[in-house]
């Protein structure tokens, strides 16, 4: 949820700032903004893209070695030029780019207009810049001290990059709640919400802590806390993230490529994790909690979005395999609903970026009451990893488009490891059975492979659908929750109106809205199941609906009733959610395509939600 860059060195600010900014416009694309100080201060902000802002800027001066600039998610006030970061204080000393939440800001603006503060904009962001301000003139402050005195006085959640225009020499950063890393060059360093616009130039990064608060010029950097101005001991770590990883690779959108990678990214989940004849499962992060695992009164699965249906497929794996009940919450329920949790209870958040939100805060009450919370993410040193107990990092690599994808399988991948390895260790799961189920994911990548062939098939079935307002998905058992994720990739890239449901539920409402025109994609692969989405279908089929099936090769009674088949190779059941998913995800796609959508950046959203 916004992108943040900063650069104090010997290099060009600009061309350091705006290279980061594109790099994280996913987390952010309504509108972007610069600052440079050169002497003076220059700063410039324009609704749309950063290369929106890149061409109004093309023939302004641009030069100086220290500089920040933000790509914004909107949250107070409309995208527009004005509503753009960074934010000046009404006199200039200070200028602000934000990400998150200042809370408080209605009664901070209050007390400001009262002492004849005047505000351009409506963002949170303006007041904080003007509350800086407003200490550092009372007072004789230096613009570290006036900025830990402000954030004594703010509600919220942040992360901020502050420069003062008497202090030219210096970058001021800030975090409680949104990430910030900073990167330590040679005489030069770097700041950014994540580390992607920093690994060209650095691996060493430290990630800020909540209440942390960095001074940083040329000569170094000193690590305080908000509270306290006694300095702290950053530590510093070694990023594993390759330039070579944050590009298209010859794909048209990042989305393209992600799904293409999924063979390889699937295979770097289990990579040295799976013993070579496959006898055993070995998570390293979770050795030391196995035995609290083992004896779970409950596992409960805090998630959002498509990360919460990967939950929901772990939901079924954890009940089948280890047969411990399971409950799948949505964070931002959890969060606000005081649930009963119990010591011996396990809860497991599932996160690609580790930062979003609601997952957070469910982390820290079921960590407040005492349960063991484990970790599964994608993000290397995000905030959730750091908050949990233990967990297992999905090690899917970068994902940069918004609609999930890769992340989604590698997700499902490492939740089938842990409940075959759970049901081990708990004996309910025969050691054949156990041996077998693992040999059975290794062979995965090459089944995803397969499934990726019928990219063509799938375009044109894309064509036939793209101008479809309405679609339903239905799928039984572990494909119910691979329905809801087909028809969230398809409503968030493409804007079309789809429902995922468990198909025998249809009968109970949805079916009204089946007639000649609905689209009803059904993921009815050869499972359990089998025969009684078979009925489903027929009575979609006796409705008049279109009907697009997910098929398992080979299979001929499905054949004869939908309009569109797409197979996938045939699977185990407990893995038909990783290779199912697969012909979706490429569906979403081509109709976004067709459709004329930014597939990468689909309207109001970003990727990673660290706002409520
Ligand atoms: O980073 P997280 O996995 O915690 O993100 C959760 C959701 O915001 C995310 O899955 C979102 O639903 C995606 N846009 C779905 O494609």
């Amino acid at each position: 949820m916004c992108g943040i860059v900063g650069y104090i060195g010997h290099r060009n600010a600009y061309d350091i700032v705006i290279k980061g900014l594109k790099l994280l416009e996913y987390r952010g694309y309504d509108s972007a903004g610069i600052t440079l100080l050169d002497n003076k201060t220059y700063l410039y902000k324009k609704k749309g893209k950063v290369s929106d802002l890149e061409e109004s800027i093309k023939d302004l001066p641009k030069g100086g070695t220290l500089g920040m600039g933000h790509t914004r998610w909107a949250t107070h006030g409309e995208p527009n030029d004005t509503n753009a970061h960074p934010h000046q204080s009404q006199n200039g000393k200070f200028i602000v780019v934000h990400n998150g939440i200042i809370e408080n800001y209605a009664d901070l603006k209050k007390t400001l207009l009262e002492k004849d503060y005047s505000f351009k904009s409506e963002t949170d962001t303006e007041v904080f810049a003007n509350l800086l301000e407003y200490f550092y003139l009372q007072g004789n402050m230096s613009a570290e001290e006036t900025v830990r005195m402000a954030l004594s006085r703010v509600v919220g959640a942040y992360g901020l990059v502050i420069l003062c225009a008497d202090e030219q020499d210096k970058i001021i950063t800030a975090r409680k709640g949104s990430p910030l890393v900073i990167g330590i060059g040679q005489g030069e360093y770097f700041v950014a919400s994540d580390a992607t616009p920093i690994v060209e130039y650095t691996k060493s990064v430290i990630y800020l802590n909540d209440d942390d608060v960095a001074v940083i010029s040329r000569d170094g950097l000193q690590l305080k806390t908000i509270k306290s101005s006694q300095s702290i001991q950053p530590h510093i770590q070694e990023v594993d993230l390759n330039i070579g990883e944050l590009d298209k690779g010859g794909y048209d959108h990042f989305m393209l490529k992600e799904i293409h990678e999924q063979p390889r990214s699937i295979a770097d989940t289990f990579r040295g994790r799976i013993l070579p004849d496959c006898s055993d499962i070995s998570l390293g992060g979770l050795h030391e909690v196995w035995p609290k695992i083992n004896n779970a009164r409950r596992i409960i699965i805090v998630a959002c979005g498509t990360s919460w249906h990967a939950g929901l497929v772990g939901e079924y794996l954890f009940e089948e395999y280890a047969r411990i009940p399971v409950e799948v919450e949505y964070g931002s329920e959890f969060r606000y609903r005081n649930p009963i949790i119990y010591p011996d209870d396990v809860v497991i958040a599932i996160s690609q970026s580790g930062e979003t939100a609601d997952t957070l805060a469910a982390i820290r009450i079921a960590k407040a009451q005492g349960a063991l919370v484990l970790g599964i993410c994608n993000v290397v040193g995000s905030s959730i990893p750091r908050e949990t107990h233990a967990g297992v990092y999905t090690h899917a690599g970068p994902e940069i488009g918004v609609a999930s994808t890769k992340a989604f399988t590698a997700q499902v991948t490492i939740l089938t490891m842990m409940a075959l390895k759970l049901a081990s260790n708990r004996g309910t799961i025969s050691q054949d059975k156990y041996r077998m189920a693992i040999k059975e994911l290794t062979i995965i990548p090459e089944k995803i492979e397969r499934a990726l062939g019928s990219n063509e098939y799938i375009q044109y079935v894309s064509e036939k659908l793209k101008d479809s307002t309405n679609s339903i998905y239905l799928g039984r058992g572990y494909l119910y929750p691979v329905a809801l994720e087909g028809a969230l990739k398809l409503k968030e890239i493409s804007y079309i109106h789809a429902e995922g449901y468990p198909a025998a539920e249809m009968k109970h409402g949805p079916i009204a809205l089946i007639d000649e025109q609905m689209p009803v994609v059904v993921v009815a692969t050869k499972d359990s199941s089998y025969e009684k989405i078979v009925s489903n279908i027929q009575e979609v089929k006796a409705r008049k609906g279109i009907i697009i099936a997910i098929v398992t090769e080979g299979d001929t009674i499905i054949k004869n009733m939908a309009q569109y088949v797409i197979e996938v190779p045939e699977t185990a059941e407990f893995l038909s959610p990783i290779l199912s998913v697969i012909p979706l995800q490429l569906l979403s796609y081509y109709i976004a395509v067709m459709r004329g959508s930014n597939v990468d950046q689909p309207r109001n959203l970003a990727k990673s939600v660290t706002v409520e």
